[in-house]
């Protein structure tokens, strides 16, 4: 026995309309928001761009030809792009490059670890064949271990060799000293 169909028909309902009222808000609602919102676009774009900014890191600069470095350690001035949120600048960096005792190619840096100052290498003749801060007295190997005064060694910058250039990247702790 087959179910009795439902052919009763839903009463007809009246469209709602609109009234002129809300017609009126609802456009001028959109248009202030669109007025509004569009200009801020940019704005928001601008405020955030240091964060969507893909970081440098990683980046190398060509310091020097590989046939110039020698086992006695040469400074070389090189200038890097730094990015600080909307301010770019160019300073000059300094890298103090030599061979280590496997001919291995390595770059210190010649910020002193004890307070900031600068060091040379071998401006002390009371210290011959080592970096020194003339600041305050401290003093490293050519490796840059720390032998008095500072209690870290010289801080190196990443190397990459290709095509005959030393190239520099980013200062990393020291690898050659504990
Ligand atoms: S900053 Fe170099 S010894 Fe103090």
């Amino acid at each position: 026995m087959s179910k009795p169909q439902n052919n009763e028909q839903k009463p007809h309902q009246p469209r709602k309309e609109m009234s002129r009222r809300q017609f009126l808000s609802y456009t001028l609602g959109g248009a202030s928001a669109f007025m509004f919102v569009g200009p801020a676009i940019p704005m928001v774009r601008f405020a955030v761009d240091p964060l969507l900014q893909k970081k440098t890191e990683g980046n190398y600069i060509k310091v020097a030809e590989v046939s110039k470095i020698t086992n006695e350690p040469q400074e070389f001035t090189f200038d890097v792009t730094q990015i600080d949120g909307w301010y770019e600048s160019k300073p000059q960096l300094v890298a103090w490059i030599s061979k280590d005792e496997n001919g291995d190619i390595f770059a210190l840096s010649p910020v002193c670890k004890h307070l900031g100052c600068t060091v040379n290498w071998n401006s002390n003749p009371k210290y011959k064949d080592q970096y020194f801060c003339m600041c305050h007295g401290a003093h490293y190997t050519k490796e840059g271990k720390q032998l008095a005064v500072a209690r870290a060694p010289l801080d190196e910058y990443k190397v990459k060799i290709e095509n005959g250039f030393v190239y520099l990247g980013d200062k990393i702790p020291n690898q050659h000293v504990q």
